[in-house]
């Protein structure tokens, strides 16, 4: 099973709208990415626009020719957003506003009839649904009530523990993997993943699709962005190649 690398180009908008300007475009970093390989965008929406604007995702609609993915919040006006512009996913997480990125996963358990609505408004308006969880039992278990297509496993604990406590956050993933996959959802990974942390999480045998943003983004300062794309893409495959 190839694994699919979306490369999320959110900090492309941040940079641009640190200084106002028009420069640099998120809709040609996308294109370099596709160049570059890359199986997806992924973009997050934001309540307070802080990266992307209505605009960008419009425009990148437009002009991904792979697969787009809107991460957006469980609101109405994102799935109104969502059912206008039509990405092919939706990955819906949590947001809250004082954040500075979405820390943890989406309380599935807590909140199932209101996102049972966006489930069923991105079913009818035929968009994929993947859920941004964290790696535990009942939210998966929840997700797939709900019938999504696809998790996705939130790796940020993973990525900021060390030693016998990241070791048990990367049991965590396993578990929640493989539960994923034997109740038939699809499963993805991402936050907080880079070159170094990657390659753990990309042995987890289910998985096949990761979102990486900021680790590409920062790489790319220094190597560009299409060469942080492909060297992304090793780090998995260095993984990929460790699955039993
Ligand atoms: N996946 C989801 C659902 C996210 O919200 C984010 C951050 O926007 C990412 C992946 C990418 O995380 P990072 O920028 O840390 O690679």
């Amino acid at each position: 099973m190839p694994i699919r690398l979306h490369i999320n180009i959110d900090h492309v908008a941040t940079v641009r709208n640190a200084r106002g300007t028009r420069y640099p475009d998120p809709i040609e970093a996308a294109l370099v990415c596709e160049r570059a390989s890359a199986d997806g965008i992924t973009a997050h929406l934001r309540e307070d626009r802080r990266h992307m604007v209505d605009r960008d995702i419009e425009r990148l609609r437009d002009t991904v020719l792979t697969t787009l993915n809107l991460e957006m919040a469980a609101t109405d006006e994102m799935i109104g957003i969502a059912e206008r512009i039509h990405p092919n996913v939706i990955t819906v997480v949590p947001e809250r506003r004082e954040e500075r990125t979405t820390e943890g996963g989406l309380d599935v358990v807590g909140q199932k009839e209101k996102l049972a609505k966006i489930v069923k408004r991105a079913r009818t308006a035929g968009i994929k649904v993947s859920f941004f969880i964290a790696p535990d039992e009942a939210q998966v278990r929840a997700s797939k009530e709900l019938q999504v297509e696809q998790v996705e496993l939130h790796t940020g604990e993973f990525c900021n523990a060390s030693g016998s406590a990241q070791q048990k956050e990367l049991e965590r993933l396993r578990s929640a993997a493989r539960l994923g996959h034997e109740l038939g959802l699809e499963i993805a990974a991402g936050h907080g993943l880079n070159r170094s942390n990657v390659i753990d999480v990309a042995a987890i045998p289910e998985i096949i699709e990761f979102n990486i943003g900021h680790a590409v983004i920062a790489d790319a300062i220094f190597m560009g962005l299409a060469d942080a794309v492909g060297a992304m893409r090793e780090a998995i495959l260095r993984g990929v190649r460790h699955r039993a």
